[in-house]
């Protein structure tokens, strides 16, 4: 398959100086003042429910992670709608489910994207059985590997409530953010996405507040930080 020529727009690259990519700098000082286990950062994104903001977060909190001099890893494990592959018109031939299905090495599914520091594995083929490879014993591999190669490593993932996939990743991730759509994300279906995380035992770091209109149509990203 050629790559992707349906690029998605990407704020922190392309207007770096804007309020928007200024919060997603705030939110990566937010994350640098969490104490984490042995210093690691493996963070995962996700949300209650579908196209909340979670792959656009993913995207620009990898990017400004990068540009503080992280070397980082952004990876797809949203094995049914993945988009990193658009996100960075790269090939998806081989990605994060051909290392869990044991078919290549990890390595060699990492894909520079012209931004320095960042690469990207994106998902691969859509395999028929997403949960099942997230939550296999080479997962844990994957990112015990992965882990001793990058500074921070992200991954992006499916709606929490709809299928049991981002709930498998966290209990490989040091932390979680949760990405909340001000104009959509309805309170028991948050409520019902935290008690699904928590019984992974997942870390919740904080949530992101998306979506949040400030007037003349501006769509801001605003976030605020909270204890578990
Ligand atoms: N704050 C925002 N302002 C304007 N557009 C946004 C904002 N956040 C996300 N979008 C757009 O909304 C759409 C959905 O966002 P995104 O793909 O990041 O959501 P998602 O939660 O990953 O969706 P899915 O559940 O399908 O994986 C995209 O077209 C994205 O560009
Ligand atoms: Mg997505």
């Amino acid at each position: 398959m050629p790559p992707s020529t349906n690029k998605r727009p990407i704020i922190t690259l392309e207007n770096p100086k804007s309020p928007i990519s200024e919060s997603y700098r705030m939110l990566r000082s937010n994350l640098d003042f969490t104490s984490f286990d042995n210093n690691e950062k493996i963070l995962m994104v996700t949300s209650s429910g579908p196209s909340e903001g979670k792959s656009t977060t993913t995207t620009n909190l990898a990017i400004v992670y990068a540009q503080s001099d992280k070397k980082v890893l952004l990876i797809d494990a949203d094995l049914r709608k993945p988009t990193v592959h658009q996100t960075f018109s790269r090939s998806n031939r081989s990605g994060l489910s051909n290392i869990l299905v044991g078919q290549t090495e990890w390595k060699e599914c990492v894909q520079s994207t012209g931004i320095d520091n960042l690469s990207i594995i994106t998902s691969g083929p859509i395999p028929p059985n997403p949960s099942e490879l997230l939550s296999s014993k080479r997962m844990g591999q994957f990112v015990e590997q992965v882990k001793g190669e990058f500074d921070v490593v992200l991954f992006d993932t499916p709606p929490t409530l709809a299928v049991t996939d981002a709930q498998v990743v966290a209990t490989n991730c040091s932390g979680v953010i949760l990405v909340v759509d001000s104009g959509k994300t309805k309170k028991d279906a948050l409520v019902k996405a935290k008690a699904t995380l928590d019984r992974a035992n997942a870390r919740i770091l904080g949530v992101v507040l998306n979506n949040v209109s400030r007037g003349k149509g501006d769509s801001y990203y605003y976030y605020y930080y909270g204890n578990k």
